[in-house]
């Protein structure tokens, strides 16, 4: 099996560097798909949907294809011809700007049959609510699982709780909106799109247009943000494509703001009513949930419940999704997971307190996770755990100060990716890999790679991604990419490198393990005085660069980490308002690549479940169905001002590989919170987010 050399060893890996992009991001010379145009290229808008249930009885588009500077209308881009939501796609325009596009918008004439909709749960739930799809019920069938004997379980507890807890819609908010720009030449379709998949997108665009895929090449140099919103192909990748065959020019078709959040994913919510049992000597034996949960028009709310602490004996769970008339959902950073940890670590902290037990101790008799373990005690010390008042509300004054904790989780490791490698005559490195980097640095630990195994430096090569004429890879998700692209870039400069070896050992009349390749040259192991630069070493190549090609392979990555979160907050009790001062992130990270960018990371997963916390929430309109808040004028996403500080501390394992870290960082920081709301307030908070009219109303209520 492959491996990494050791630690000590290293130049880059596991070590702190500047992501390769950071400069061309912050100054603002990288050029999204959002910032890119092509000669000659339109500008495309879609005609939303105001009605959140509506037959399309007719569509009249003549107006607006009369308007000059409108290049193409399609007026058939709806799959059923019945929209279930605001903000759904009835029609779109390819113009010579945005502006005349939005414009043109308005001249087109819809004729809708209005049907009746539920496009929030409690009225979906509801009886007499209208169907969100006329052919069945909206509650669907229960998934039930579970384990042991419940009955009994409750039986044996010597303390029981239950309650109903309650988390909301998030929208993804990612800073780039959806969209693509489609260009033809011939029968040949290049999509510009802002995807974390670029091949899955190829693969859904050639079976729409019903094009070979070798017809399809897809390109995303850089993206803003997709939290797992971009796995899949948008409908406005199909419609930019079409419109640009229509039009025959290259179109651009970003979605607005309010289309983005209303049209383009979120992460469902969940009503839970959970009961639990805990033995006399601390071990939870009992656990059951009913939950309900909304992913819009489509199916999967599901959460992940009992999460973490998952020996528990006797366990029943009992799911139903919930249809209505508001956008689907799709995979949003740890799907099911952040509101599980809600509900599981509030529910560990009530079981707890019952049995008079440390919330602590608690998570150390019922954690199974060795290396958790080590991390609730080295998390514990170094927060201060400690100092932590033993009994909740007990500061005196208005503003009171609490702890709180939550363990992080996550599954999938690496899977297969392909990469080549191309050494030139003139010392140039390319590496080309079919993955593409959704913010995480992905192109800076592709060169770092390379670099390590060559030995020269990360500046020196030429990381070529994000584009399908690579060689495969898959999508940016699941915390997947790093794990799966690594060890394929290793296993591929290995190859290069067992050439390059060949040739210096022709040159010096040695054999190829009698060379060492390090520092930017090549040398004889016997005699370090015997040596090429690294330019010397690839001009003997004359005219023939290296080309190998290399893939993933076994030994150098893992799957599975652990970690626990500790939150301190301040809450105003005469204002309800709840400061987060501090947070520490204990995360299992495997072989660090890059700790900058593992931490920016480990960062933004706390700064999004804070948000998730404490402000984020999608709120429908029970009157007209809309989504009232799709802009972020009033969607509240924490900024600058509401940070607290994020102490970081990664426990590496690099025996154990790559692993990915995008996720888990996200899982536990709202529990987290909310347990700390509750040890300063003595008041438990059910719902997020904890916005200040909940807090006042558990805390006076
Ligand atoms: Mo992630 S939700 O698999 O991008």
């Amino acid at each position: 099996m492959a491996n990494w050399k050791p630690l000590e060893q290293m130049t880059y890996l596991g070590k702190r560097y500047p992501r390769l992009d950071g400069p061309g991001k912050v100054s603002g010379a990288t050029k999204y798909t959002f910032d890119l145009t092509l000669p000659g290229m339109l500008h495309a808008a879609i005609l939303s949907s105001p009605h959140p249930a509506a037959k399309i009885k007719s569509i009249d588009a003549s107006a607006a294809q009369a308007l000059p500077g409108v290049k193409a209308v399609l007026t058939d881009i709806h799959p059923t011809g019945t929209v279930r939501y605001v903000g759904e796609e009835v029609a779109v325009v390819a113009a010579t700007t945005i502006a005349l596009a939005h414009e043109a918008l308005e001249l087109i004439k819809v004729e809708y049959e209005i049907l009746p909709f539920a496009c929030d749960i409690e009225t979906a739930m509801q009886e007499s609510a209208a169907r969100v799809f006329s052919d069945q019920p909206n509650i669907r069938e229960p998934r039930k699982d579970g384990k042991g004997d419940i009955a009994a379980g409750f039986a044996q507890a010597a303390v029981t709780i239950e309650g109903d807890y309650r988390t909301q819609v998030q929208v993804h908010a990612c800073l780039e909106t959806h969209g693509s720009i489609a260009q033809w030449e011939g029968d040949m379709l290049t999509v510009w799109d802002s995807t974390q998949s670029i091949n899955p997108v190829r693969e859904a665009i050639a079976k729409f247009l019903n094009l070979p895929q070798t017809n399809v090449r897809v390109i995303c140099d850089y993206m803003g943000g997709g939290f797992g919103s971009k796995l899949q192909a948008g409908r406005y990748s199909a419609m930019a494509a079409r419109l640009a065959k229509a039009a025959n020019a290259p179109v651009k078709l970003m979605l607005t703001r309010p289309q983005d959040l209303m049209i383009a994913g979120n992460r469902p919510n969940a009503l839970v009513h959970v009961k639990a049992g805990a033995s006399s000597d601390g071990k939870v034996i009992a656990f059951s949930t009913k939950s309900y949960g909304t992913a819009g028009v489509a199916p999967n709310a599901r959460i992940r419940l009992p999460i973490v602490y998952e020996d528990i004996p006797n366990v029943s769970t009992e799911h139903y999704d919930v249809f209505t008339n508001a956008g689907e959902a799709r995979a949003f950073r740890a799907p099911g997971c952040p509101q599980a940890s809600f509900v599981m670590e509030q529910v560990m902290d009530e079981l707890a307190e019952k049995l008079k037990m440390d919330p602590l101790a608690f998570r150390l008799k019922n954690d199974a996770n060795a290396t958790r373990q080590m991390q609730w005690k080295l998390g514990a010390e170094k927060f201060g755990w400690n100092k932590r008042a033993a009994q909740a509300n007990a500061d005196a004054g208005p503003i009171k100060r609490g702890m709180g904790l939550g363990a992080a989780i996550w599954w999938p490791g690496g899977r297969g990716t392909q990469a080549q490698m191309t050494i030139l005559p003139d010392g140039g490195i390319e590496v080309r890999c079919g993955t593409q980097d959704i913010g995480t640095g992905t192109r800076t630990i592709v060169a770092a790679v390379a670099a390590e195994e060559l030995g020269v430096p990360i500046t020196a090569v030429k990381a070529l991604i994000g584009d399908t004429n690579y060689p495969y890879s898959g999508g940016s998700g699941g915390s997947t990419t790093a794990p799966s692209v690594a060890p394929a870039i290793k296993n591929t400069a290995e190859k290069a490198k067992e050439k390059l070896l060949t040739v210096a050992a022709q040159h010096f009349g040695v054999t190829a393990n009698e060379v060492t390749l390090a520092n930017g040259k090549a040398f004889v192991n016997a005699d370090e005085k015997k040596s090429l630069s690294w330019k010397q070493l690839c001009a003997l190549l004359g005219a023939t660069p290296i080309m190998v090609n290399g893939e993933w392979v076994e030994g150098l990555s893992s799957a599975g980490v652990a970690g626990c979160q500790f939150a301190e907050v301040e809450v105003d009790t005469e204002t309800g308002r709840v400061t987060v001062l501090r947070i520490l992130a204990v995360q299992d990270c495997g072989l660090v690549l890059d700790r900058l960018t593992a931490e920016s990371q480990v960062n933004g997963g706390v700064i999004q479940g804070l948000s998730y916390a404490l402000y984020e929430e999608r709120l429908m309109d029970r009157v007209t169905g809309a989504h009232l808040n799709a802009r972020f004028e009033n969607y509240k996403i924490a900024g600058a001002l509401e940070m607290p500080k994020i102490d970081i501390i990664l426990t590496d394992q690099p025996e154990r590989g790559v692993i990915g870290i995008g996720e888990p960082v996200k899982v536990p920081t709202a529990a987290a919170i909310a347990n700390a709301v509750y040890h300063a307030t003595g008041k438990r908070m059910r719902e997020i987010p904890m916005t200040p009219d909940r807090v006042l109303r558990a805390l006076h209520g």
